[in-house]
C-alpha cells in the first residue's frame, strides 16, 4: 500500500493486461486492472483509494437497487505515438456530474477528488490506454446510493467510483436512425439533462424495437408533440441545412454534451454558421425533399462525430448525401481528433496531459 496525493493505493498482484487483444477491442467489455473509489458518509467525502478492479459486495437492500439513485459520466483517454496520454475537458464532466447530482438529490463531488483521482488511476493503468486510431480508454465515473434502507428518500451514503475500459469504435459504419414518435425520453421538469441511469433504462425498449427494425439508434422527439428533435441514444444531433449547422438548444430535456459544445466551438472557429434553435422533423424532411439537407450527424464521447446515412420517419427511409461530400463535419471531426491527441493547436486549452 502506498500513498500519493492523499490517495491510498493498492496494486494488483498480477496484471490482466496480457489477456487483452488490442487488435480486436470491442466496446465496454474489458476493464483495466484498477479502480478509483471514494465514499460519502456523515456529510462528507472520505478517503480516496485506488484498488484492484474487483466485484463489490453489497446488501440486497441498498437504495440504488430499488430507486435508481445513480448517475454517471463518460470520458476518454487517448495515447499518441510518443506514448503521451491525454484527457479532454475533464472539468466539464465534473460540472455535469454535479448538475446531475443536485437534480437527483445526491452530494456534489469536488474537482480535486474526481480529476486528481482519475489522473492517478490513469498513471497506474497507463499501459491499458490503446494508441491505435479509433481506440481509446473509455472512462466511466459513477456515483450510487448505498443506504441499506428501502424507504423512498434520498440516501445518506454514496460511493463514487471510476472504472476504465479499453475500447474500439462504438459504431463501425454510418448510422441508420429512426425518429421515435411513440415513446419519449424526457419531459420539461424531469431529469433529461442529467446523466441519470434511469434515463437510459427507459430508452432500452424503444431502442431495441428500432434495432429490430434495422436501425442503430433512435432520434428522440419532444414529449408534448413529437414534433421537435431532441437528441439520440448516446449522442447530441446536428443537421446542416443550406450551409448552416443547426442543433437543438441544450435545454433541460437533453444532455448538454461535451462533444456538442466542442464541435460547435470548432465550427465557429472555422467560420461556419451555427444556429442553436428548435428544429422540427418536418423541417428536416422538407430540406431533404428540396435538396438542402447536406448533413446529419451525432456528437458524443463514445461516438465522437458519427454520420447519419438514413433517417427513418413514419415508415419511410430518407437517404442522406454520401459521407465523403460532408466537408464541414469531416473537417470538424479531424480537428477534434487532432486536439484530443495533443496534435497541433489547442486554442481553448481543452486537453490535459497525464
Ligand atoms: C443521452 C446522451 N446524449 C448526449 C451524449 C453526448 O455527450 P458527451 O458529448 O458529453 O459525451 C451522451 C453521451 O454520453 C448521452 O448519453
Amino acid at each position: 500500500m502506498t500513498d500519493t496525493n492523499n490517495i491510498s493505493i493498492k496494486r494488483v498482484e498480477k496484471s490482466r493486461l496480457e489477456n487483452l487483444d488490442f487488435e480486436n477491442l470491442s466496446f465496454g467489455r474489458d476493464f483495466a486492472d484498477h479502480l478509483f473509489v471514494c465514499k460519502y458518509s456523515n456529510g462528507k467525502w472520505g478517503e480516496s483509494r485506488i484498488e484492484p478492479y474487483a466485484n463489490i459486495s453489497m446488501a440486497p437492500s441498498i437504495a440504488v437497487l430499488h430507486y435508481g439513485q445513480t448517475i454517471f459520466e463518460g470520458m476518454k483517454a487517448q495515447k499518441n505515438d510518443d506514448g503521451d496520454i491525454f484527457i479532454f475537458r475533464p472539468e466539464k464532466n465534473v460540472e455535469r456530474m454535479n448538475k446531475s447530482a443536485v437534480r437527483l438529490g445526491m452530494p456534489e463531488i469536488s474537482e480535486e477528488i474526481f480529476v486528481e483521482g482519475l489522473k492517478e488511476l490513469l498513471k497506474i493503468d497507463r499501459e491499458w490506454v490503446p494508441n491505435k486510431t479509433g481506440s481509446s480508454l473509455y472512462i466511466r465515473p459513477f456515483m450510487f446510493a448505498i443506504d441499506e434502507y428501502i424507504g423512498v428518500r434520498s440516501s445518506d451514503e454514496y460511493i463514487f467510483m471510476i472504472i476504465t475500459s479499453p475500447v474500439g469504435s462504438y459504431y463501425s459504419e454510418p448510422l441508420r436512425v429512426k425518429v421515435e414518435t411513440e415513446y419519449i425520453r424526457a419531459a420539461e421538469g424531469g431529469v433529461g439533462f442529467a446523466k441519470a441511469a434511469g434515463n437510459y433504462a427507459g430508452s432500452l425498449l424503444p431502442a431495441k424495437k428500432a434495432m429490430d427494425e434495422g436501425y442503430h439508434q433512435i432520434i428522440w422527439t419532444d414529449a408534448k408533440e413529437h414534433k421537435y428533435i431532441e437528441e439520440s441514444g448516446t449522442m447530441n444531433l446536428m443537421f446542416i441545412i443550406d450551409g448552416i449547422i443547426i442543433t437543438p438548444p441544450a435545454g433541460n430535456t437533453i444532455l448538454d454534451g461535451v462533444t456538442r459544445d466542442s464541435a460547435l466551438t470548432i465550427a465557429k472557429d472555422l467560420g461556419y454558421k451555427v444556429e442553436e434553435r428548435r428544429i422540427s422533423i418536418d423541417e428536416v424532411i422538407e430540406a431533404h425533399g428540396n435538396g438542402t439537407l447536406e448533413d446529419a450527424f451525432g456528437t458524443g464521447t463514445a461516438v465522437t462525430i458519427t454520420h447519419i446515412k438514413t433517417i427513418g420517419f413514419n415508415g419511410t427511409d430518407y437517404e442522406l448525401p454520401a459521407i465523403d461530400t460532408r466537408e464541414k463535419s469531416l473537417k470538424m471531426l479531424s480537428q477534434l481528433e487532432a486536439i484530443k491527441l495533443g496534435k497541433g493547436e489547442d486554442p481553448h486549452n481543452w486537453v490535459v496531459k497525464i
